[in-house]
């Protein structure tokens, strides 16, 4: 026992300290934002940097405040009380729907508030005026209300990109019933475990929608949905399903009787009717997003009304360079953060025209971007690195081709190697453009890395400084400062509090607390934010000149296409096989989404490893999270290598997929299994193609230390 406990230390002591190696890396050169786009920013003037100084903190936050309109003011900033549950605008009053929708009405009814562009190109674009959406959003109200649903309760939406989508989230802020909106890519029973965690009784889907071409039956998922979420003890009694095509069932999946029914029959009862907007408390939760961690379960993030809405919008103001005239398109899915931030909340806050597409940015041909840009006259433009490299891919000369152009370029979601930066850069923003490239998470509402696009040069594959009144550090694992400039890398760290923060993780406070802050926290009483260094799971190295690089994530999640995986998700996947006696995820580095899953597992015993396991293995992955983790290859192994108090070593077989180092194997309990796995993984790799390239230091890295925690 004794030697397993020494065991077990001597792989963590090992595998933590090469948490912090020295990073090297070219240095970048620096491009100027552009004149044109100088001029005309919203913040021009470096000055505005004095205004969120540390001693001006936390009531420098009011700038951002007072973009909105309150019912109420409030009257402390920043409750510190109940540490680390940060509590903002404490004793506000506010409600997001009237913010985004209502308050537009008095200067400019007729504008655009969504556009929305369907994947057929043959179908006509969409405007939705700020008195449409209005009409829309009451209307919607009304039905949710006729529910009997309230403030506070949760309503679940697993919708696709549809305008649909922001009418339902702007209609439950409007009466404070808390929204938890699930990706359409993900599977029912994905939906159907969010369901439960929130305690939903009402679900809202639409029968289908576009993707690459082909009208999916989205209705069906609904049925496994409401099946998985009564399996955990949540009944469902009613599926509210819009029509892609209204008066018309675009599913072949029938409904269910006295559960399900056509969002556009209820809506004949309430037309034109005028839902007032609840008066709701700023700290009172906005919605629950969930993400994966390091458990099977995900977690429900919760954001504020009050310091939410705030922070989305300042960001969206300065960051994204948002002005009331300009037409806004972000191509992330409105299923993850970045959607709710910086396509529906920050952009209609600030009252100005937000694109949504609902396909896929290639269909049908890789011009497809840049033909809606043309034709809608987009100037912000915002997408992810894997966006990026796959329309630079298919397409490099495409953008070229087409007569549009942007002032202001986002990237995010993962880091973005500096050739594909420049590609985009020099292709997309043809040269005329400034880019943004911004770090920040689920848990954190809004950017916390990013370059202040009209005062900061940019530098290709760095995230710039922190963002406006947010102080980030990096820590090493004892806590200690990692100097900027040092060349070494750490955790990256947020030691204060923002607006912007998540409030706490739906039904399990003490996991928000474990999970972000117990690390570095030093005394658990202590009500002084100083104490409470929000831990962001990220590496990350600091520049001599302050610019922050982000290395990935330092937990046992997979970042695939932007999107964050959990290895122990695909996990209990793979473990609902009978077959299987044991599995494990690990990422493999690739040109176009980053990272991609691969799986090895154990079978039990007496089991043959045939191609139809594996397969089993791949639809429990996509049946119980999504086709969007889908392994590229699932690799049946005779044994896992383990230390021998029986932790599998991720990293060997993670090195093992990667074609690099598997690194010091003397610990393992059984060594002579690698170089069995190492032949069958890698010579079935290579005849199929999968030829390894180099990899970065990073990467190496990442590779390196995978699965220490
Ligand atoms: C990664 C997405 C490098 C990071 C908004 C983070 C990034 C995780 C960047 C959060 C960026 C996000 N550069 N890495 N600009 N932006 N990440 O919760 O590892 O889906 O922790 O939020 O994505 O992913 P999430």
């Amino acid at each position: 026992m004794a030697d397993d406990l020494n065991d077990l230390t001597d792989d963590e002591v090992s595998e933590s300290s090469e948490a912090l190696i020295a990073v090297h890396w070219r240095e970048e050169g620096y491009y100027p934002p552009p004149a044109k786009f100088v001029q005309q920013a919203n913040a021009s003037d470096p000055a505005i940097r004095e205004q969120f100084t540390e001693d001006k903190y936390p009531e420098c936050f009011r700038a951002y405040a007072d973009l909105l309109t309150w019912n109420k003011p409030w009257h402390t900033t920043l409750d510190t009380s109940n540490a680390p549950f940060w509590k903002w605008f404490v004793g506000g009053e506010i409600n997001a729907s009237y913010n985004c929708v209502d308050r537009h009405l008095e200067t400019h009814p007729n504008k655009a508030a969504l556009i929305w562009v369907p994947e057929p190109e043959s179908d006509a674009h969409q405007a939705i005026t700020y008195r449409e959406l209005y009409v829309r959003v009451n209307e919607f109200a009304a039905v949710l209300k006729d529910l009997g649903l309230k403030a506070g309760d949760r309503i679940t939406f697993h919708m696709p990109m549809v305008p649909e989508l922001p009418i339902a989230m702007l209609a439950a802020a409007r009466l404070g019933i808390v929204h938890s909106q699930v990706f359409a890519g993900f599977s029912g029973t994905a939906a159907g475990h969010r369901i439960a965690d929130s305690a939903s009784r009402v679900l809202v889907t639409m029968d289908g929608y576009y993707r690459s071409g082909d009208l999916l039956d989205h209705k069906v998922k609904a049925d496994e949905a409401v099946e998985a979420a009564a399996k955990e003890g949540q009944e469902v009694d009613k599926v509210l399903i819009f029509r892609r095509y209204p008066g018309q069932y675009s599913a072949k999946t029938p409904l269910v009787e006295g559960r399900d029914v056509f969002v556009d029959d209820l809506l004949a009862a309430h037309k034109g009717e005028v839902v007032e907007p609840a008066r709701l408390a700023a700290t009172d939760p906005l919605f629950l997003m969930y993400t994966s961690g390091t458990t099977g379960r995900p977690k429900g993030c919760q954001h504020s009304i009050g310091g939410y809405l705030a922070y989305v919008a300042g960001t969206s103001k300065f960051y994204q360079d948002i002005h009331p005239d300009d037409t806004y398109w972000c191509m992330a899915d409105i299923g993850w953060i970045t959607g709710h931030s910086y396509i529906v909340y920050g952009p209609l806050a600030l009252g100005t025209t937000s694109v949504i597409y609902e396909g896929t940015p290639n269909y049908p041909d890789a011009g497809r971007p840049w033909r809606v840009a043309k034709q809608l006259g987009v100037n912000i433009f915002h997408t992810s690195p894997t966006s990026i490299r796959m329309l630079r891919k298919v397409g490099p000369d495409e953008p070229a081709k087409y007569d549009f152009h942007f002032k202001h370029m986002t990237t995010v979601g993962e880091p973005i190697e500096p050739e594909v930066w420049r590609w985009y850069y020099d292709n997309v923003g043809k040269d005329e453009a400034v880019i943004v490239d911004t770090w920040w998470q689920t848990e954190t509402g809004g950017f916390l890395g990013s370059t202040l696009p009209g005062i900061d040069p940019m530098k290709p594959g760095s995230c710039g400084p922190a963002v406006l009144g947010i102080y980030p550090v990096i820590l090493d694992e004892d806590g200690n400062e990692v100097p900027q400039g040092s060349g070494k890398a750490g955790n990256i760290c947020i030691r204060n509090p923002w607006p912007g923060g998540f409030q706490t993780i739906w039904g399990q406070p003490e996991r928000f607390v474990s999970t972000y802050y117990a690390k570095y926290n030093k005394d658990p009483d202590s009500k002084d934010w100083h104490d409470w260094p929000y831990f962001a799971g990220d590496g990350a190295v600091q520049a001599a000149d302050g610019y922050f690089r982000i290395l990935g994530r330092v937990d046992d999640v997979i970042n695939v296409a932007g999107h964050r995986l959990g290895t122990k998700e695909l996990e209990s996947a793979a473990l609902t096989v009978p077959e299987i006696a044991e599995a494990a995820a690990v990422p493999v580095m690739d040109d176009i989404r980053g990272r991609v899953v691969e799986m090895y597992v154990s079978l039990k015993p007496g089991i043959e490893p045939t191609p139809a396991v594996a397969a089993k293995v791949t639809d429990a992955i996509v049946t119980d999270i999504g086709k969007i983790a889908r392994p590229r290859n699932i690799w049946i192994v005779p044994d896992m290598p383990k230390t021998r108090s029986g932790k599998i070593m991720r990293r060997v077989i993670a090195a093992t997929s990667n074609f690099t180092d598997v690194g010091d194997i003397t610990t393992l309990a059984n060594p002579e299994v690698v170089e069995k796995i190492r032949h069958q993984v890698q010579s079935a790799k290579l005849a199929k193609g999968e030829v390894p390239r180099e990899l970065s230091e990073t990467e190496l890295n990442e590779i390196k230390s995978f699965g220490a925690e």
